[in-house]
């Protein structure tokens, strides 16, 4: 396949960024997208250019740093597949691709395709956590029995890989699908219940504080999570945020 590729170039966070056009040739449909960007960025360095910034690790849709906008869309064009998990198959020779970083404030740009997450990680440090007695006399998971329905409903909300595709796609830079699935994954366990007052109380503000949006209820952050992590999670996180407040 031959491509004609727009990427967003940024050599820091001061800079301003601009799209560059580049001419890619020799691309199987068989490679991930971001083999496809190794290419390119080989291609870069044979010419004695900067590569191109981006973010990966896994490579295995579990780790949530390969964010990227393409054509428009968090992850691309395939739904429930992020962009390490997307193929080339998924385009065609010929065509014009637009490759983005997640735009929203709370996530700057570094470089390039590279955008600081760190705030999703504060939200985790202020509840997404519960104790745990590890005195050596720690309770055996499975004597805690839990109706499979809330264990399978925590496990779903647990997928989240905070990608923050939710939050790059909400026309108001909301947070809450993620925030939602991250006190849901508790929430819905006897486990979380010890510190359950406070998570939603924190979490919320801690989201506030670092300049995420409100949900508004497009549902645009559901349609673009590579993992499904459903509204009710969001729902459920309004109830937690109002038990909390009324019972603190
Ligand atoms: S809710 Fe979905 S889109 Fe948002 S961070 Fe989690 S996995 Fe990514
Ligand atoms: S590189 Fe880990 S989810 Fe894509």
């Amino acid at each position: 396949m031959n491509l004609n590729l727009k990427v967003w170039r940024q050599d820091s966070p001061q800079e301003k960024g601009k799209m560059v056009d580049y001419q890619l040739g020799g691309i199987s449909e068989h490679m991930s997208f971001l083999e496809m960007m190794d290419v390119l960025n080989q291609q870069l360095i044979d010419n004695g250019e900067r590569p191109v910034a981006f973010d990966h690790d896994c490579r295995e849709g579990i780790c949530g740093s390969c964010s990227m906008f393409i054509n428009g869309e968090a992850h691309g064009p395939v739904k429930g597949t992020t962009t390490c998990q997307l193929h080339m198959r998924s385009f065609n020779d010929g065509d014009t691709i637009f490759i983005e970083p997640f735009r929203a404030n709370a996530f700057p740009v570094l470089k390039d395709l590279v955008i600081d997450r760190s705030a999703f990680d504060r939200i985790q440090h202020s509840g997404g956590y519960i104790s745990v007695n590890t005195s050596g006399n720690t309770q055996d998971a499975n004597a805690t029995p839990i109706p499979k329905e809330n264990a399978d409903l925590a496990m779903d909300a647990a997928t989240c890989i905070g990608c923050g595709a939710c939050v790059a796609t909400c026309k108001n830079s909301s947070a809450m699908l993620f925030v939602g699935a991250k006190i849901s994954q508790y929430a819905l366990l006897p486990q979380g219940k010890v510190e359950a007052k406070e998570r939603a109380q924190n979490m919320v503000a801690q989201m506030d504080s670092e300049g995420f949006g409100n949900c508004t209820n497009t549902g645009a952050c559901e349609v673009e999570c590579p993992k499904g992590i459903s509204l009710t999670n969001i729902a459920r996180m309004n109830r937690e945020f109002l038990d909390g407040s009324v019972n603190s």
